[in-house]
């Protein structure tokens, strides 16, 4: 059984039976469609919000059962704070935890998207729906015990009571694109490995062939041909062929320089003959959440017809020790032509992204490139999971990031680029070594990457501490957690569209 969740729009006239959630600020005053609903209980609010201590605060909630002389049949009155001060952030969010909120008991519910001061705004009411649809997501396809299935979210239907709903209705459309992104990353990175390798990969990102989006897919003879060694080096040693994904939305002018976005997609990162340790090793499954987060953004780039040329491209192996597998010694010769000393073959994400981030720089000549990678641990302990790190040779496109984070929520800090860190990735044999050692492993492996784009502007996130397994919030309780699609999807809205 299939999770569905069918959102649609009312006037805020329209008769509320069944369970109504309304919206009540710190100031306790009920807004003018749910008095009116309540009217006929006179006092009931007040009495079960003085019962419960119920203040409006952001995040709390009254939940008012079978009120006697209601048309409703069941009172949700969500906490919203002081809608004042609203970011659109926190609209959002209300979505989210109105979502989690919504009794299993109910499979329909409406929600008054008015506050005391007013109705929400077309693009507010779709801000709650976009929170609706992110928090509502779960992966539960390989369950098959009904127990576990119903303990999750089911069929359900919410109708959000609007002052203009063909208004809402048409400001929703751009967040769906957005929620399906975010949903399909999610999928991708929770899918199993022995499910999603490379190619399997791939013909699901062939999939958005349908929106429009032109898909090539380069094999190994391809790439073999180009001269990307760096890339097929850490797939040799796994039974499943590598695989690049191209595409290409050519939403914009014709013949503007393109944003490119570059993702990291090992499907499963055992270390390789630099085995890793066998704790935790299955959540290397979402070392693809890089390539997951660029297929997600081009859905919704796509979905939504942004006025845009983008090209997605995704560096698809797998990391596997074998009798054929790349060494610690060996030395790869990259698309660029650089060289590079295997001091570690963990050390993969980088060199499948060298060759990829070489091959976009010369073949399409972005204007910016941003590429995302579950690239290090060593985010993770200079940044928690509550931001990616980001390393980048442009303060503008620097810049966009850090704003299109604060604006989703999907928030970046920025990281030192400096030459000084070269020196840790001297060889004595090669142009470079592949690892620089424990100090400032984030820095160094962006420091290795820069040595693969050239003058682009350019940036670089590493989530490996936000892709997955994360802090579950609001908008989110997924453990693949579909992070950088709405981010990418804002940066190229408010920088790049015409
Ligand atoms: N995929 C890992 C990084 C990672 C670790 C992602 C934990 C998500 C959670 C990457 O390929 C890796 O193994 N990096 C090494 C680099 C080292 C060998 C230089 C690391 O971080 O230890
Ligand atoms: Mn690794
Ligand atoms: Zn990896």
């Amino acid at each position: 059984m299939s999770d569905s969740l069918k959102i649609s729009f009312a006037p805020l006239s329209s008769p509320a039976t069944g369970l109504v959630v309304v919206l009540v600020g710190t100031d306790l005053a009920l807004p003018k469609t749910a008095a009116a609903l309540l009217a006929p209980a006179k006092g009931l609010f007040e009495r079960a919000a003085g019962e419960d201590g119920f203040k409006g605060k952001t995040g709390a909630f009254l939940d008012i059962l079978a009120p006697e002389k209601v048309a409703a049949s069941r009172i949700l009155a969500a906490g919203v704070g002081k809608p004042e001060d609203w970011k659109e952030l926190d609209v959002v969010r209300l979505g989210g935890a109105i979502c989690a909120r919504l009794p299993d008991a109910a499979a329909e519910a409406a929600v008054i998207l008015e506050t005391a001061a007013g109705p929400l705004t077309a693009e507010q009411a779709a801000d709650v729906a976009l929170g609706l649809r992110l928090r509502f997501y779960a992966f539960d396809r390989y369950k098959t015990k009904k127990k576990d299935v119903e303990e999750g979210p089911k069929k359900r239907s919410v109708t959000l009571l609007v002052a203009d709903e063909k208004a809402a209705r048409k400001a929703f459309k751009a967040r769906e694109a957005i929620a399906d992104g975010v949903d399909l990353a999610r999928d991708l990175v929770n899918e199993p490995p022995n499910v999603l390798f490379p190619v399997e990969f791939a013909r699901r990102a062939s999939a958005l062939s349908r929106l429009g989006v032109d898909v090539e897919i380069l094999g190994e003879k391809e790439m073999k041909k180009l001269g990307m060694g760096a890339l097929l080096a850490v797939g040799q040693g796994s039974a499943r062929d590598s695989q690049v994904v191209v595409m290409r939305w050519d939403g914009g002018k014709d013949g503007e320089a393109p944003v490119c976005l570059v993702g990291k997609g090992v499907s499963f990162d055992s270390g390789g003959i630099s085995l890793k340790p066998g704790e935790g090793m299955q959540d290397m499954k979402g070392d693809m959440g890089g390539a997951a987060a660029v297929v997600g953004a081009m859905h919704a780039l796509a979905a939504r017809k942004a006025r845009v040329n983008v090209v997605g491209l995704i560096g698809l192996v797998e990391n596997m020790p074998d009798g054929n597998a790349y060494r610690p010694g060996d030395i790869l010769t990259s698309m660029s032509g650089q060289t590079i000393e295997m001091i570690n073959t963990d050390a993969e994400g980088r060199l499948v992204l060298a060759d990829v981030l070489w091959y976009a720089k010369g073949r399409f000549k972005p204007k910016v490139m941003v590429n995302l990678a579950t690239l290090t641990g060593a985010i993770m302990v200079a940044l928690g999971q509550e931001h990616a790190g980001l390393f980048s040779n442009n303060d503008d496109l620097a810049k966009g990031l850090t704003e299109a984070g604060l604006a989703t929520g999907e928030k970046v800090w920025r990281m030192p680029l400096t030459p000084e860190y070269d020196k840790l990735m001297d060889s004595q044999f090669a142009d470079m070594k592949n690892a620089g050692g424990r100090y400032g492993g984030a820095i160094t492996a962006a420091q290795f990457l820069q040595r693969f784009v050239g003058d682009t502007p350019w940036a670089h996130l590493d989530v490996a501490g936000t892709a997955m397994n994360s802090t579950k919030g609001d908008l989110n309780r997924s453990w693949g957690a579909g992070w950088g699609v709405r981010l990418l999807d804002r940066l190229v809205a408010d920088g790049y569209e015409r």
